[in-house]
Order: structure tokens, then sequence, then C-alpha cells
């Protein structure tokens, strides 16, 4: 039985797609059977994983609605070890909210994640920014989550929100262990950023905040517009290896048996 690892953030923009399409390839260049999937109506895994040029878009929204089988909306990459699962055709339109209302309703999205757990070794799970509906789905049925802060002094005012509403799923699902907050984007030499780091490890219980941290780096976006994730695409780039290094204690963590 594998794990389910949701990467969430009250805020946007803060590295969450760049996480899990990086920390997914990094599990599976380590072997570990791997699953990304998409619950974000913005669909952006789709352009950074790397699929085949006019590969179909179907994904879990086109599950969810009857139009596809799960066999169907998972894709091979160009990775051995690693399948993904796009949210769909939904992202194709403006409007997201029967997608929404769908997700909330329905417990498709729960027994699609516990399906998928049972065949892999890990499930990466890329959410929208907040703590709506969806996001809170994921969680309720998440084993690890992941809170991604960009290491800028606005990311700290929506740390209360997040951590909370983390405590508050944890109240339905006992099994939900914060893995850790990732500080991202990091410029060594930059005050602002160096003093949100310094703020964050002395305001926070030690051991929630990993001690590796992403710089900032063009070679993630540069992989992602080339649809590959870096640590594939620039292995020796820092934040790559930042993000292998992630990997590595994740896994570890992941696959050693329980005390
Ligand atoms: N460490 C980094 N260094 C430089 N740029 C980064 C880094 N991490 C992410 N980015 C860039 O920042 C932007 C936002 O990143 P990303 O899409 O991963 O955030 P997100 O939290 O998933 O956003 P959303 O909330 O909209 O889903 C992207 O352009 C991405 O390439
Ligand atoms: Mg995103």
């Amino acid at each position: 039985m594998g794990k389910v690892l949701s990467i969430v953030s009250q805020k946007g923009g803060v590295g969450k797609t760049t996480t899990a399409v990086n920390l997914a390839a990094a599990f599976a260049r380590r072997g570990l059977k791997t699953l990304l999937v998409d619950v974000d109506p913005q669909g952006s895994v789709r352009y950074g994983i790397g699929l085949r040029k006019g590969a179909d878009t179907r994904g879990f929204a086109d599950y969810m609605r009857g139009a596809r089988t799960l066999r169907e909306v998972i894709l091979p990459t160009a990775m051995p070890w690693l399948r993904v699962m796009l949210v769909g055709t939904v992202t194709d339109g403006a409007d997201h909210s029967d997608y929404q209302s769908h997700v909330a309703a329905s417990d498709l999205l729960p027994r699609m994640l516990q399906a998928a757990s049972e065949r892999c070794d890990i499930v990466v799970v890329d959410t929208p920014p907040g703590l709506g509906p969806i996001t809170r789905r994921v969680l309720l049925s998440s084993d690890r989550v992941i809170v991604p802060l960009q290491a800028e002094p606005l990311a700290l005012q929506t740390t209360p929100q997040i951590l909370r509403s983390i405590q508050d799923v944890v109240k339905s699902n006992p099994g939900l262990t914060l893995d850790g907050i990732l500080l991202t984007m990091f410029e060594a030499g930059n005050p602002s950023c160096e003093r949100t780091v310094t703020y964050v490890r002395e305001h926070l219980p030690g051991g929630m905040v990993f001690d590796v941290v992403i710089p900032r780096s063009t070679a993630l976006a540069e992989a992602f517009a080339a649809g590959q994730p870096a640590v594939v695409r620039e292995p020796a780039d820092a934040a790559s290896q930042a993000y292998v290094n992630l990997a590595t204690l994740l896994a570890d963590r992941l696959t050693r048996p329980a005390e």
C-alpha cells in the first residue's frame, strides 16, 4: 500500500506545482512507482511533466463525469516509473465551478486516491491554491502533506491559517501527518528573504520546517517551459539538487517501517 502525499498552500504561486512535478520525478528516478495527480482546474502539471506532443488531455474531471475510465486517465510519461493523471479537459473552460461542486459532492476523489495508492508506492497530489473544498477533500484522503512557503515576508501571514486548517482536517483524518513546510524561491544574499527564513525557523516548532530550502532558480521555469521536470533536464542545478535531497529524505521516511 503506497502513500498519498499532497502539496498544499493557502497562497497561490508559491511553487506547489513545481514541487509536485520535481518531487514526483525525483521519486520515480529512485525507482519508486509514482503517480502524479493534478486536481487543480488550472491544470498546470500538463505543461511541465513531459507528455508527448498531441497527447490526450483527458484526466480526472473526465473520469469523474463518467467520460473516461480510471485506466484511460492514467497516462505514461517519458520516465518508466512515473505516471500522471491530469485534471483533464476542465482546464480548457473558463468556469470551473461545476468541477469544484462535483468534487465536493462526490466521493470519487477519495476513491480514486485510495485505488491509486493501492497500485503505487507514492501518489503525489498537486492542489489548487487555498483551502477550498477540493484541497480539503484531498487532505482527508492524504497520509502526508507538504506546505511550500515562498521565502518572502507576505508568505508568513497565511501560515497560521494553513496550519489551523491541517489541524482541523486531522480531527477527521488522524492518519494525516504534516511532513513539513518547504521554503521556496530562496535568494541567498537578499536580506528580506534571509530575514523571512530566520523568522520562520524561530517561530515554528523545531522539525516543522524542512532543512532543505529550494533556491530561486531560472532552471525550474525553463525546464517547465520545455515540458520536463528540472530534476531530469538540469540535474546539476542547485534547485534540482534540493528537490532530489528532499525526495531522498521523504522516501526514507515513507519506506521506514512503522515504529
Ligand atoms: N524555486 C523557484 N525559483 C524560480 N522560480 C520558481 C521557483 N519555484 C517556482 N517558480 C516559478 O514561480 C511560478 C509559480 O510556481 P508554481 O506554478 O509552481 O506555483 P503554484 O503554487 O503551483 O501556483 P498556483 O497556486 O497558481 O497553482 C512559476 O512561474 C514557476 O516557474
Ligand atoms: Mg500550481
